[in-house]
């Protein structure tokens, strides 16, 4: 067994790309091709839309009749899963019902983690919950649109399809990934896994911060290394897709299928973007 940090380079090659999906003001195609369902404002009824296209592509796309209250939003979820409580104490404003986290844009630009959902940066790419054993990470994430905000094309939601990310890599790559976790999670918890036959990752670009490792095998520090630049230009430069919100617009990504992310927005105090989340397990 090894130790070791990963620190990102200025030199490695995604760092430019990351810039030029999420900082450069460009619009992505939207996921699923734009395919989208509608469904009416019942929760059993959007929930039956939305189970059928997780179970075909990973993730759902539904333009909703009209917004669910909180109420119905959270009946909505529990046909998919169990909502998981909102406990930052940083969020804690911004969280009703316990487990409805109000995703407003409040802030520019800031260096504060815990207020960069609701500031105009862009968020980088990342399994939710890529902390967590696999047990304790929120299967999937629903997101829905009370008011897109001024300028609708800013913030876009992004998705990058795990599966994609994986037929890029190498096969010692993948090797090496699957025998490396977060130095702080147990044994087995590897950055790469395997559901129902399917590559999964939990994983997420830590940006400028450090990122401790543990390798289960005995990969070199330089195969580690070369394995996460190889996974990180990966996750930046493979299909990647972009929600434009409008409101009424219900999305939900299955956190085994996808990567997601968020380009950089645009504040306006006086017309904020306004989503409302649920993680759900
Ligand atoms: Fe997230």
């Amino acid at each position: 067994m090894r130790t070791g940090v990963f620190a990102e380079k200025e030199s490695h090659v995604h760092v430019a790309s990351r810039q030029l999906l999420l900082d450069s003001s460009e619009t992505l195609p939207e996921p699923l091709g734009g395919v989208v369902a509608t469904a009416g404002g019942k929760p059993g009824e959007v929930a039956g839309v939305v189970q059928a296209s997780l179970r075909q592509h990973g993730a759902a796309v539904v333009e909703l009749e009209g917004i669910l209250s909180d109420d119905d939003f959270r009946a909505f979820g529990a046909h998919l899963g169990n909502a998981m409580p909102e406990t930052d104490p940083a969020v804690q404003p911004f969280v009703t019902d316990g487990v409805i986290l109000n995703l407003v844009t409040r802030h520019a630009h800031t260096a504060d983690t815990s207020l960069q959902p609701f500031a105009e940066n862009s968020l980088s790419l990342h399994a939710e919950g890529s902390g967590r054993t696999a047990g304790q990470q929120p299967r999937y994430i629903v997101l829905m649109c009370q008011d897109p905000g001024a300028d609708p094309a800013s913030a876009q939601t992004v998705l990058v399809p795990m599966s994609d990310v994986h037929q890029r890599l190498s096969p010692e790559h993948r090797a090496v990934l699957s025998r490396t976790r977060y130095a702080h999670l147990p044994a087995g918890e590897t950055i790469l896994r395997e559901l129902d036959g399917r590559p999964v990752f939990a994983f997420r670009d830590f940006l400028h911060d450090k990122l401790e490792w543990v390798n289960e095998g005995d990969d070199s520090d330089d195969a580690v290394d070369q394995a996460l630049q190889a996974l990180l230009a990966g996750m930046y430069t493979t299909g990647a897709t972009g929600v434009h919100w409008r409101r009424g617009l219900l999305v939900v990504i299955d956190n085994t299928y996808f990567f997601h992310g968020r380009t950089a927005g645009v504040s306006s105090p006086a017309h904020p973007r306004h989503l409302k989340r649920l993680r759900l397990h």
